[in-house]
């Protein structure tokens, strides 16, 4: 039996991580956070004394990807800071970068792991390019302020110095780079619905997200 996709897309801490993760906890479905891929890219990138600029660099770290680092703890933490969310932006502006980590997003939506009967990814460009016939698609944002707001809150622990004024510029650059670049940008699928979560608590926009999802 064809195992179901849902595609979940939105810019960055417009909440479709945490919705992604509750919407696969509701199917019993796998989970895959496509953005850890080009944030551990760029993280290896970075460990190696390059720039996220450096394309040859990033495309060798693409091809050398290791799905298993990313539930290394350490490392998990390192992915989710700021200065490597804004060189993942980078370095997935980088045609032969996202070419090298296509085929493993799309094997995960067909062939879920652990026997799951699907699969939910989530990233920039799910419904438009990895899983252009997922069976549901959603396209998450909220306003930029708010989700400097979110995202502030939840980095601020680990890094004292961080202000929500540095943290609402990181989100705009990357925003426009993801929307701005050639290769697979950031887009609305034509067959994915919005929802905007700028008002919304996370009960709220997960009731949303599962109204949508079962159409
Ligand atoms: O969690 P957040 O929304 O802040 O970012 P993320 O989903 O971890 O993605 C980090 C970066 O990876 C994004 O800014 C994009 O540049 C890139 N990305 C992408 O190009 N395509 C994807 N499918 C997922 C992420």
């Amino acid at each position: 039996m064809r195992r179901k996709i849902i595609a979940v897309d939105g810019p960055a801490a417009s909440g479709k991580g945490t919705l992604a993760r509750r919407l696969a906890a509701h199917f019993d479905y796998a989970y895959l956070d496509t953005g850890a891929l080009y944030r551990a890219v760029a993280l290896n990138v970075i460990r190696k004394g390059c720039v996220p600029g450096d394309t040859s660099a990033a495309v060798e770290a693409a091809q050398n990807l290791d799905m298993a680092q990313l539930d290394a703890p350490e490392f998990a933490r390192s992915l989710r800071t700021a200065q490597t969310g804004l060189a993942a932006s980078i370095v997935a502006a980088e045609p032969e970068v996202r070419a090298a980590i296509l085929q493993a997003q799309r094997q995960f939506g067909e062939t879920p792991p652990d026997g799951k009967q699907g699969a939910i990814l989530d990233g920039r460009d799910i419904g438009t390019t990895v899983c252009p016939n997922a069976d549901a698609k959603l396209f998450i944002t909220a306003r930029a302020q708010v989700r400097a707001e979110r995202r502030w809150k939840e980095l601020v622990g680990e890094d004292k110095e961080l202000t929500l004024a540095n943290v609402l510029a990181d989100i705009e650059a990357r925003d426009a780079r993801d929307a701005g670049r050639a290769t697979a940008p950031m887009k609305q699928a034509e067959d994915a619905h919005l929802l905007d979560t700028s008002d919304l608590s996370i009960e709220e926009a997960f009731a949303a997200a599962l109204a949508l999802v079962n159409g």
